[in-house]
């Protein structure tokens, strides 16, 4: 790291000092860096969502590889900005779809592309947010409003949408999809709360009975905790900091009284060029924060579930001559019955790491830092693109685009192949 932009000066200090940058190289925002000469290979763009695209525009202009936090954009108009730039420049951008890079979906992937269930017929996947999470990011905090960042779809499953498209393999035809706010608006406050879980001087009379009350979530049940999510809501992770901090701060807001308005649960179906058929269902309502997935094929199943790593595939019949277990699987015959003679293999890919997306914040980063010296040191594959290049993520924010069409206008879109978010 040799520079660093940021308009809040503490974020940027602490950032220079980890890094030894020195104050010539510290800038108070992307415009300022990339008025500069190159000066690196490449830039991460990690700004809010709405401060995506002008500053990958900007990067490319200038000559730079881009790492782009997603989602590429918030809009097709925007999203079409950034393609045009990397089609004029001779840099490539690097999509942070992280899960792609995880050993669980990197695993999963790998088995289905052996045919370990034939050829796949159906996905099955569900992202299960949290409610926790839906409530600290979506209902009070910088992901609530669309206006603000981004639709929910895809600002939290243009990953998922990402993996569907991965998996299925090939391009998304058509979309329908449902959804909306059901649960965290005023209609559906209890009798007697207040504007805030804490306003200083009184508790909200509610607090015990609701499960997103933000003092238990952020001064009780994380006292020990000073990273996320408590370092969002608060610089001072004190109690005195963090009741001072949900008293008039965003994350000390009712939960049915914010001026949140992005959906809280959406349900997409989608057809593939290839006959492939998926299901997509996004809750912010669930207990768990993980995702799950279940693929069919003409030879088998295979589910998994991101948190605890495991991959169960259940071929119709065992392979004659394979291996009982490997250094990180196991195979039995529990689904053997009268008219079912099929094998059980389970894979453990590691249960999830807490921190940086079960391994996938690292697995791009490696990616990214191996192409760069490889084009380097001119390689062969040298310019090879990432896996999670422009090119693939933008056709999973066209197939979320197409399903926020779809919801809004209550029908089915078909996606065409003329060019992005259209
Ligand atoms: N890939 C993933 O799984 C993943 C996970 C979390 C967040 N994200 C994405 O990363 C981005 C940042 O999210 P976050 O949670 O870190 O948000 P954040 O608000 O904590 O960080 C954004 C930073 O950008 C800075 N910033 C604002 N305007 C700027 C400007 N003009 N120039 C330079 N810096 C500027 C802010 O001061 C802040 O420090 C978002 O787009 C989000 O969607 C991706």
């Amino acid at each position: 790291m040799v520079a660093v932009a940021d308009p809040v000066a503490d974020r940027r200090e602490r950032f220079a000092a980890e890094h030894g940058i020195g104050s010539e190289r510290t800038f108070a925002g992307w415009h300022r860096l990339l008025e500069e000469e190159r000066l690196a290979d490449a830039v991460v763009v990690a700004t809010p969502d709405r401060e995506h695209a002008a500053a990958a525009v900007a990067a490319l202009d200038r000559g730079y590889e881009v790492v782009l936090e997603k989602p590429i954009a918030p809009t097709p108009d925007e999203m079409r900005a950034v393609v045009q730039a990397a089609e004029r420049s001779a840099a490539t951008v690097t999509v942070a779809h992280v899960l792609r890079y995880t050993p669980f979906f990197a695993t999963l992937k790998a088995a289905l592309d052996e045919g370990r269930i034939g050829e796949l017929v159906t996905i099955e996947h569900a992202e299960r947010i949290g409610y926790w999470h839906f409530a600290h990011s979506f209902v009070r905090g910088s992901w609530r409003r669309e206006d603000g960042a981004s639709p929910m779809l895809l600002a939290k499953a243009c990953h998922d949408l990402d993996l569907l498209r991965w998996l299925a393999g090939d391009r998304c035809t058509a979309v329908a999809s449902f959804g909306g706010l059901r649960h965290f608006r005023p209609e559906e406050a209890p009798a007697g709360v207040l504007d805030r879980c804490w306003d200083g001087e009184r508790r909200c009379p509610v607090a015990g009975t609701c499960p997103f009350d933000a003092v238990r979530l952020y001064v009780q049940r994380t006292a020990e905790l000073t990273q996320w999510p408590v370092s969002v809501v608060t610089d001072d992770p004190s109690r005195d900091g963090r009741l001072a901090a949900l008293a008039s701060g965003p994350y000390g807001r009712c939960v049915y009284r914010s001026d949140n308005d992005v959906a809280d649960h959406q349900l997409a179906i989608l057809e593939f060029a290839n006959g492939v058929r998926a299901s997509l269902g996004v809750s912010g309502l669930t207990a768990d924060n993980t995702r799950t997935v279940l693929l069919t094929g003409t030879r088998g199943e295979m589910r998994g579930r991101l948190d605890t790593g495991e991959i169960e595939i259940r071929r119709f019949l065992p392979a004659a001559d394979a291996p009982r277990s490997g250094p990180n699987w196991d195979r039995d015959e529990l689904g053997r019955s009268a008219m079912r003679d099929d094998e059980r293999v389970v894979l453990r890919t590691g249960a999830e790491r807490q921190d940086g997306h079960g391994g996938g914040d690292d697995g791009l980063m490696a990616d990214v830092v191996a192409r760069l010296r490889a084009r380097r040191d001119g390689e062969p594959g040298a310019r090879e693109a990432a896996r999670t290049s422009l090119a693939a993520s933008v056709e999973s924010h066209r197939m979320a685009f197409a399903a926020e069409r779809s919801r809004h206008e209550r029908r089915l879109v078909e996606l065409t192949t003329d060019g992005p978010g259209r």
